[in-house]
């Protein structure tokens, strides 16, 4: 959770900063008692950051699945493909616009397996939300071909993988419009909040009016005077969250590579002894969790008691597996969608993941591997 891990005076000097500038806490308006529109710089910065062409700060990834999904044009009774390794966010945006889940199967990347996409779309499908977990890019090269071929709309759920590639291309830029979150567990955080990601204007026209009840914007109209031709809520971020996030989204590649030394000293001796998650081929992952497989429970219970008794953790695999895995969520899904997890609920019952944390030091890290490695 190293986004807050990292909160210094870089922060609480920003925010004193904004105090002291004028105290104006609202993204609009405001114009003679401000220097500066700190949301509009966050957005701008953090599209530049992942070389996107628009960016929309909302206030939160949840949000912002539901705006895109809604910029899509998904309404009631659509289809919503998502997969049974998740967390309970993506499946709520569906269901708030009146759209049915849809769950498919995760592969050995822990993410979308793209032949159980395949099988999974129908006439009714709208949309597919693949979400890179924890991390790690989902395979996106098969999951766009499919989409393709089909003209059905993807929207990146990078909630828990930003500033992960895949290729040259960061991920949110891959599908028709992505979403992050900076909540208090993500890799940078301004407490609550989310981005929207796209490139295609119009979209992005659409998300930008929709998350402040419609209104368009327009630089040259006072704000009590602008115009709007839809309606939409109230998702806005303040002027406190942008400046925390600014200096956060500066601290990224940072707290990347500090993820990644801890990471790699679990990774290289690990990968001797255990079957790892599957990483796929060109990708750049953020080092956020490490995640391997025990299918022997005998081993696997040792593993999770060590980790527990050095108060490392195993962060959702298996702490908290049923907020991240679609057959608990009954009070959300149909039956049939519930049924359809299985398969990944098992897997993920084979699955051990150790948070990165910066808090505990590579030293740490390279005596926990020693000591797991030492169970098999
Ligand atoms: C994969 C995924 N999607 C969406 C969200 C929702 O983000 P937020 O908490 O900002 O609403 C989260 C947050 O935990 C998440 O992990």
């Amino acid at each position: 959770m190293p986004g807050w891990e990292v909160i210094d005076k870089k922060e609480s000097n920003a925010l004193q900063k904004l105090f002291k500038e004028g105290g104006v806490l609202f993204a609009h308006g405001f114009n003679k008692f401000r220097k500066k529109y700190h949301v509009r710089e966050f957005e701008k910065l953090s599209a530049r950051k992942f070389n996107m062409k628009f960016a929309q700060a909302v206030s939160s990834g949840t949000a912002a699945i539901k705006i895109a999904l809604l910029s899509l044009g998904v309404k009631r009774g659509d289809e919503v493909i998502t997969q049974a390794f998740n967390f309970i966010a993506t499946i709520e945006a569906i269901l708030d616009i009146g759209a049915k889940p849809i769950i498919v199967d995760v592969d050995k990347t822990l993410n979308m397996c793209p032949k159980s996409l395949k099988r999974s779309i129908t006439k009714k499908t709208k949309a597919i939300i693949p979400v890179h977990m924890l991390g790690v890019p989902a395979k996106m090269g098969a999951i766009m071909k499919i989409a393709k071929d089909k003209k059905i709309k993807v929207i990146e759920d990078n909630c828990e993988a930003m500033g992960a590639k895949l290729g040259k291309k960061y991920l949110c830029a891959i599908g028709e419009i992505g979403v992050v979150s900076f909540d208090f567990s993500k890799s940078i955080t301004c407490g609550e909040g989310g981005m929207i990601y796209t490139n295609n204007k119009k979209l992005f026209k659409f998300v930008r009016e929709y998350h402040d009840h419609g209104h368009e914007n327009n630089i040259k109209l006072p704000r009590g005077m602008d115009t709007r031709t839809i309606y939409g809520f109230n998702y806005r971020i303040t002027e406190m969250q942008a400046v925390v996030g600014k200096v956060q989204l500066s601290k990224l590649d940072k707290i990347i590579n500090l993820q990644k030394k801890r990471y790699k000293e679990l990774n290289n001796v690990l990968k001797k002894k255990y079957e790892l998650r599957e990483i796929p081929k060109n990708s750049k992952i953020t080092f956020d969790t490490f995640i391997f497989f025990i299918k022997n429970k005998n081993i696997r219970n040792k593993v999770i008691k060590l980790l527990n008794r050095k108060k490392f953790g195993t962060k959702n695999l298996p702490d908290a597996i049923k907020w991240h895995c679609s057959a608990f969520w009954d009070h959300a899904l149909d039956s049939k969608e519930v049924k359809k997890s299985i398969p990944t609920k098992n897997l993920l019952n084979t699955a051990i993941a150790i948070p990165i944390s910066l808090k505990r030091s590579i030293k740490e890290y390279r005596n926990l591997s020693n000591q797991i490695s030492k169970i098999a």
